[in-house]
């Protein structure tokens, strides 16, 4: 799709961290920006904060996580703002254990908002892009589906499971005019890892939001299959860890990664537990 300009576009998680620098960004390109997430309040500050600018948008609460209802959220947002030209599934969540520690229904609910709802809206919003034959798809996945985060272990399925997904239909929509694009943030200085205080290991690229933003424009412009936003390092391990798996979990070990991610379970754990108590 080479410009966004007039497109309608559905962005979800559009009131918190990345998304809101890609709402942002999509205003700019001066796209409809159709923000959906639960906060009803956060979501309405990003739209006003747009309309202000000069741009268009719409916001729509909803728990994306009721996967049953999201075909009545597409014909909400078909009757609101006409066909739907591109999709970024950005919204997700993440929690910190070692695996034991999870309950059946953190597993449950991290893989529903992070890969089977972005599953099932697409398979919702696609038949129509294929019909105009014109359309895009987005899937913000993450470093942690190219390579087993340790204590972060279903976030790290979910994100796997969205690259494989997203490079099994690319295929399948190669002789269309639908684009699909998975992009892949590492740390990022907004958002979800942010909220940890903690710094990022010494050897790893920290991206900006701005960042992820540009990133996920440039995807459906130039109608890129996978974006990384890693730096050279990370890319070139997980480029050999498919050969050499052992060597990936070392160079995390070294890095300081694993040893962080175990504080931020830890963390994690004590923060529920005082508030329960
Ligand atoms: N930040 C990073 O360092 C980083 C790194 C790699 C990949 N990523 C990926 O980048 C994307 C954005 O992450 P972020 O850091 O911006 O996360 P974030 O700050 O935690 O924001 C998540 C967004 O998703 C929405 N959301 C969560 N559950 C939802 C649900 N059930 N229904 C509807 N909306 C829901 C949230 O809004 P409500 O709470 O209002 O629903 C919020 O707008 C995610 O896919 C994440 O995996 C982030």
């Amino acid at each position: 799709m080479k410009t966004i300009t007039g497109k309608t576009v559905v962005l979800t998680g559009a009131s918190g961290g990345i998304g809101v620098f890609i709402a942002r960004a999509l205003a700019r390109e001066q796209a409809t920006v159709v923000g959906v997430s639960r906060s009803k309040e956060s979501l309405e500050q990003i739209c006003a904060e747009i309309e202000i600018a000069g741009g268009r948008s719409i916001s729509v609460p909803f728990d994306i996580s009721n996967l049953e209802e999201l075909s009545v959220l597409v014909q909400q947002i078909h009757e609101l703002a006409g066909p739907i030209d591109i999709l970024i599934n950005n919204a997700a969540i993440e929690k910190y254990r070692p695996f034991q520690n999870y309950t059946l229904k953190d597993i449950q609910s991290i893989l529903t908002t992070n890969l089977l709802a972005p599953m099932e809206l697409s398979r919702v919003i696609l038949p129509s892009m294929v019909d105009r034959n014109s359309g895009h798809i987005v899937n913000i996945a993450s470093g942690s589906g190219k390579k087993g985060a340790p204590y972060n272990s279903i976030y790290s399925a979910s994100k796997a499971g969205m690259i494989m997904w997203t490079d099994a239909i690319r295929q399948e929509l190669a002789n269309t005019n639908v684009g699909v694009s998975v992009v892949c943030p590492g740390y990022t200085s907004a958002g979800m890892f942010l909220k940890f205080g903690l710094p990022a290991p010494n050897l790893a690229r920290v991206s900006r939001p701005l960042d992820v933003a540009i990133a996920v424009i440039q995807a459906i412009k130039k109608n890129q299959g996978e974006v990384i936003l890693d730096g050279v390092l990370t890319r070139l391990l997980f480029s050999n860890i498919q050969l050499f798996p052992n060597f990936g979990d070392a160079i995390y070990r070294w890095i300081g990664l694993t040893n962080l991610n175990r504080t931020c379970a830890e963390n994690q754990m004590r923060d529920e537990n005082s508030v329960q108590n």
